[in-house]
């Protein structure tokens, strides 16, 4: 297993659009062991290939407190959606950026496991969210395009002022 590194806004490779998972295979399940090891130890809930630089259509997940309750959903396509639900997000691309974002408040999803099966998972609550905010990221898109415009700006000002500190330590 290894770590990967995760891309930071507002690096360009995270505007890819992945595509489609068409053989799952050693090599994606490999990808998908390394990417929940980086997602545990950043430590964050979900991540998304896109954030790691691979543009293909994973996402791994782990809402549970005591960690140990994997979702892994390749080629993940969303279905149904209703409801508006609003809540606080962040993510590991932006990092101590939280804001509140828009969302469907219950969706049904449709992806592959790590096995190649395909499965339907309904979800509400922070996976729907969470679930939402990870195919965004398949699609090119970052929680922080939501904000207004003045918003984003203050949101890209405090990320360079956090990076140059941490270059002077
Ligand atoms: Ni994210």
């Amino acid at each position: 297993m290894a770590l990967l590194e995760i891309l930071q806004y507002p690096d360009k490779r995270l505007r890819t659009v992945a595509e489609a998972v068409d053989v799952i295979d050693d090599a994606t399940r490999q990808l998908v062991d390394d990417m929940f090891e980086t997602m545990y130890a950043a430590p964050g809930i979900g991540l998304a290939a896109t954030q790691v630089n691979v543009h293909r259509r994973i996402i791994v997940m782990d809402l549970s407190a005591e960690k140990n309750q994997p979702l892994c959903l390749i080629n993940p396509e969303i279905i149904k959606a209703e409801g508006v639900e609003q809540t606080e997000e962040g993510c590991l691309s932006v990092p101590d950026i939280f804001e509140t974002v828009e969302r469907a408040e219950r969706i049904v999803v449709k992806a592959l496991d790590a096995q190649g099966k395909e499965f339907t998972l309904e979800a509400d609550g922070l996976l729907a969210v969470c679930i939402q905010h990870e195919i965004d990221h398949l699609d090119g898109n970052v929680f922080v395009d939501y904000l207004s415009p003045l918003k984003q700006m203050r949101v890209k000002k405090k990320l360079q002022k956090a990076r140059r500190q941490a270059a002077i330590l």
